[in-house]
C-alpha cells in the first residue's frame, strides 16, 4: 500500500496512459503526476468526460435578463448561446449553424430574436428552430421537412441553482443539486449579502490569457499556501486588512466539501472577531448606511449583523466555477497549456452603494493594472514551463494530509496552506476521468 513513508516508485507508466487510461498511474491521495497538466490526450478526455458528461457553469440568469438576451459562451471547447427566449426560459444552444456548421453567433452578448449564419444566411430563432434559408427554391419540395428537422442544438440539461445557470451535454446522470452537494452553502453565503437575495452581474467580463492548464487556475484559487510569497508584492503595497496567514495564529480553515468543490474558509476567524466588512478592508457600517438598512429591512439585525461578519464564501465549484469573494470566475479551455480566465465582479441586487466600492476593489484585484491575477497568472505560466524539465514525474499534494479532519461540513483542516482542497479536486477528477468513456 502507498502511504507518506512508502511512496510508489517513480514510474514511467503514466508516460502515455491514457491508453488504457489508468487514473491510479496519474492521482494518488497524496500526489499527482505532472503530465495532467500537459497531455493533450488528458486534456482531450476531460474535455469529454467533464465537459460533456458533467455539469458545466455557463453562465449566470443575470447576464441575459430580458427576453431576447443572450451571450455566448463556451462548454469546454463547444462554443454556445445561451439565451433567454420570449417565453422566458433561458436555453443553451450549440452555437453551430445546422447547414454546414458555421459558428452561428459571433457576437459576445446582445439581444437579439433570431440569429443570422454569416456564410449563407440561414435564420435560426432564438429558441433554436431554423426559420429562414436564402434561396430556398435549391431544396425543392423538401424545403418544409428540412426546415423541421434543422434547428440549433440545445444542451441535453439545463438547469439553474438561484440564478446559476449550469448545462451538460450528457442526456443522463447525477442531477444538478446532487453535483452541487454542500457547495450550495456557498452560493447561499454569497446570496446572503444581497438585499433582495440576488446576483446582478452586468458589469461584464475582466479576460485573463494564461499560459498554463485550466486546472491550475482553479486549483490555485483554494491554494492558502502561495498567498504570502505569489502576493508579497501585494501584502507589502498595500498590507490588507485580513487576517494574519500564519495558520498558528488564525481559525482559517481549508474544506474539502466533496464532489471536487472546495474552499478556503474564514467564517470562524471572522465571527470570532466578530466585526463587520473585515473582508472588505473593514470599512465601518457608516460609509455604507443605505447598503446596512436595505439589509436589515430584508433580515432583521442580527442576521444582517452575521453576513456582514462572515463575508462573500471563497469556494470553487467542480469544475469550472469560482466563487471569488467579490467576483465570479470561470474559464475557457483552449489547450492542454492554455486557458483564459473570466472574472466579474458579484454585484449585488439592491446593493447599489457596496457596488460601487466593490467595482473599485475588484479592479485592484482582476482589473488589467491589478495585482492579483496578474501574479497567479505569472506564477501559472512559469509552473506550466516548470514541467517541461525532467525532475520528479509526481507533485506533493501531501500538506497536511495528518492533519485533515472529517466533519459533518466535509474535511477540513486548520492550517489554511494544507493541501485538502487540492486533494479534494482530484478525488473528483480521478473518478470522473476514470469512469468509463
Ligand atoms: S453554414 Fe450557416 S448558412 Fe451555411
Ligand atoms: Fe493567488
Amino acid at each position: 500500500m502507498t502511504t507518506l513513508d512508502n511512496p510508489p516508485a517513480e514510474t514511467t507508466e503514466a508516460a502515455n496512459p491514457t491508453n488504457t487510461f489508468d487514473v491510479e498511474a496519474l492521482v494518488r491521495p497524496d500526489r499527482v503526476h505532472g503530465s495532467v497538466y500537459t497531455s493533450p490526450e488528458i486534456f482531450r478526455r476531460e474535455l469529454e468526460q467533464i465537459f460533456r458528461k458533467g455539469w458545466v457553469y455557463v453562465a449566470h440568469d443575470s447576464e441575459v435578463p430580458e427576453p431576447g438576451d443572450y451571450i455566448t459562451r463556451m462548454m469546454g471547447q463547444e462554443p454556445v448561446i445561451v439565451a433567454r427566449g420570449k417565453d422566458g426560459q433561458v436555453r443553451v444552444l450549440a452555437n453551430r449553424c445546422a447547414h454546414r456548421g458555421n459558428r452561428l453567433c459571433n457576437a459576445e452578448q446582445g439581444n437579439a430574436t433570431s440569429f443570422r449564419c454569416p456564410y449563407h444566411g440561414w435564420t435560426f430563432s432564438n429558441e433554436g428552430p431554423l426559420v429562414a434559408v436564402p434561396m430556398r427554391n435549391g431544396y425543392a419540395d423538401r424545403y418544409d421537412s428540412l426546415r423541421g428537422e434543422l434547428g440549433l442544438t440545445p444542451a441535453a440539461r439545463v438547469d439553474t441553482y438561484r440564478g446559476f445557470v449550469f448545462a451538460s451535454l450528457a442526456p443522463t446522470g447525477i442531477s444538478l443539486l446532487e453535483h452541487l452537494g454542500r457547495s450550495t452553502d456557498a452560493i447561499d453565503r454569497l446570496l446572503a449579502l444581497s438585499p433582495a437575495g440576488e446576483l446582478q452581474l452586468g458589469a461584464g467580463h475582466m479576460k485573463h490569457f494564461q499560459n498554463c492548464n485550466w486546472k491550475m487556475v482553479m486549483e490555485n484559487n483554494v491554494d492558502g499556501y502561495h498567498a504570502l510569497f505569489t502576493h508579497k508584492s501585494v501584502y507589502d503595497a498595500v498590507r490588507p486588512a485580513k487576517v494574519s496567514h500564519q495558520p498558528a495564529k488564525v481559525k482559517v480553515l481549508v474544506r474539502d466539501l466533496g464532489g471536487g468543490h472546495s474552499e478556503i474558509d474564514y467564517s470562524e476567524e471572522y465571527e470570532k472577531l466578530d466585526e463587520e466588512f473585515v473582508w472588505f478592508g473593514r470599512s465601518p457600517r457608516e460609509k455604507l448606511p443605505a447598503y446596512v438598512s436595505a439589509m436589515e429591512a430584508a433580515y432583521g439585525p442580527e442576521r444582517t449583523h452575521h453576513s456582514l461578519v462572515v463575508g462573500p464564501p471563497h469556494t470553487l465549484i467542480f469544475p469550472n466555477l469560482f466563487l471569488a469573494e467579490m467576483n465570479i470566475m470561470t474559464v475557457d479551455l483552449l489547450a492542454a497549456d492554455r486557458t483564459v480566465a473570466y472574472t466579474t465582479p458579484a454585484l449585488l441586487k439592491g446593493a447599489p452603494e457596496l457596488n460601487g466600492k466593490m467595482l473599485r476593489r475588484t479592479e485592484g484585484a482582476m482589473g488589467p493594472a491589478g495585482f492579483l491575477i496578474a501574479d497567479d497568472g505569472e506564477i501559472g505560466f512559469r509552473n506550466q514551463r516548470g514541467l517541461a524539465a525532467r525532475g520528479s514525474e509526481w507533485l506533493q499534494l501531501s500538506r497536511g494530509l495528518e492533519s485533515d479532519l472529517d466533519n459533518e461540513t466535509g474535511t477540513v483542516n486548520y492550517d489554511k496552506s494544507s493541501e485538502t482542497p487540492q486533494r479534494g479536486f482530484w478525488r473528483e477528477w480521478a473518478r470522473v476521468m476514470g469512469a468509463s468513456a
